[in-house]
């Protein structure tokens, strides 16, 4: 691939895969999930990544077909997990290395659909509702961009904590689709008064946490509405324009903003995450929130939609 429209610069290479070194597995791919950062690899407006070519697909499940000496996992279990998709090897594939320590076997409950979409959505929620701004139970939480990947994990993950949870989208219908996976409350934020609707129902007080994946003007609004001692979770900018943030607002309104990257920590440190949400998702309490699904040879076109996302967590399934 090289940068460009999606349309334009995907195309199918024929790949061997060796096999896995130390830290990784390599799966025959069912089901990758998809998302924003599609469209900005594809655009070269990645932060994290060099020059093409390299494999579109930061997520992906299916079974394991080979791993190193002292493995974890064994050929044949069913996992999902994040792709080694920073050194070129995405999910949009027949087969992909998995990172061993960001990897999970898939719950029984889960389909392939669910497990294809869930590791990047909870990683990067867990990372800024648990790790870096812990959200409590009987805080409030305002999740921006509620009905894409992250929002739409962030609400859930909310709602395990004990939150009240405002989700904010920009459709009748995501907003409807944020309500079935468990919202309290539900913004439109092309059609109504952010801060003036998060004033009415905090009783005045304003959210607890902010989680922001999409910054701009709409994250420009939210700031006016984060409670005293409040934090505002920065993890991406979908709108094109991270929020700016205004130092002597924070100053005079006690609030602070945290930035987060979900990158792995020790591997101690990630099985507690992974274990955590396989838990949770064993018991449904959270899942995927799976929206459209994919054919494999429609990647490209998936790709170029992902810059307006319909609602939920966009998945392909590459082999059944
Ligand atoms: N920090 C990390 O570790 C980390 C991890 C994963 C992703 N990210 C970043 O987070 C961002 C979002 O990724 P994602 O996969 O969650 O995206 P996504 O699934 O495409 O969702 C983004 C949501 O943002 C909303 N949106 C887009 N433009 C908007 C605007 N101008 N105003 C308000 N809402 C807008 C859209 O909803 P509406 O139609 O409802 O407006 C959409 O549902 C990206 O920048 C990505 O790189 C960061």
């Amino acid at each position: 691939m090289r940068f460009g429209s999606p349309q334009d610069s995907v195309e199918l290479q024929r790949m061997t895969w060796p096999e896995p070194g130390p830290g990784q597995v390599l799966v025959r791919v069912r089901t990758a999930g998809a998302g924003y950062p599609d469209a900005m690899m594809a655009a070269g407006q990645f932060p994290l990544l060099g020059d093409p070519p390299f494999g579109l697909g930061e997520e992906a499940a299916g079974e394991v077909v080979a791993v190193p000496a002292g493995s974890r996992f064994s050929v044949g279990d069913r996992v999902t997990g994040i792709t080694a998709f920073l050194d070129g090897w995405g999910g949009y594939a027949d087969y992909t290395y998995l990172r061993e320590e960001s990897t999970i076997r898939i719950p029984a409950r889960m389909t392939d659909e669910e497990a294809g979409g869930f590791p990047i959505g909870f990683r990067t929620a867990y990372a800024g509702l648990v790790d870096r701004a812990p959200v409590e139970a009987g805080q409030v939480l305002l999740v921006l961009g509620a009905a894409g990947s992250s929002g739409g994990a962030a609400l859930q993950l909310g709602k395990a904590r004990g939150a009240t949870v405002i989700a904010v989208a920009g459709s009748r219908e995501k907003l409807d689709f944020c309500r079935r996976h468990g919202a309290d409350h539900v913004v439109n934020h092309r059609t109504e008064d952010l801060p003036a609707r998060i004033a009415e129902l905090t009783g005045g007080r304003g959210a607890d946490v902010v989680f922001d994946p999409v910054g701009g003007d709409t994250a420009l609004a939210a700031l006016k509405a984060v409670a005293r001692n409040g934090r505002v979770v920065l993890i991406g900018l979908a709108s094109g324009k991270p929020v700016p943030l205004d130092s002597m607002d924070m100053l005079l309104r006690n609030y602070s903003a945290v930035g987060v990257l979900a990158t792995p920590g020790s591997p101690e440190a990630e099985a507690v995450v992974w274990d955590h949400l396989a838990d949770l998702a064993a018991h449904s309490t959270i899942s995927t929130p799976v929206g459209q699904v994919y054919d494999f040879q429609d990647v490209p076109e998936m790709i170029a939609r992902q810059a307006r996302p319909t609602a939920g967590k966009t998945v392909v399934r590459i082999a059944s």
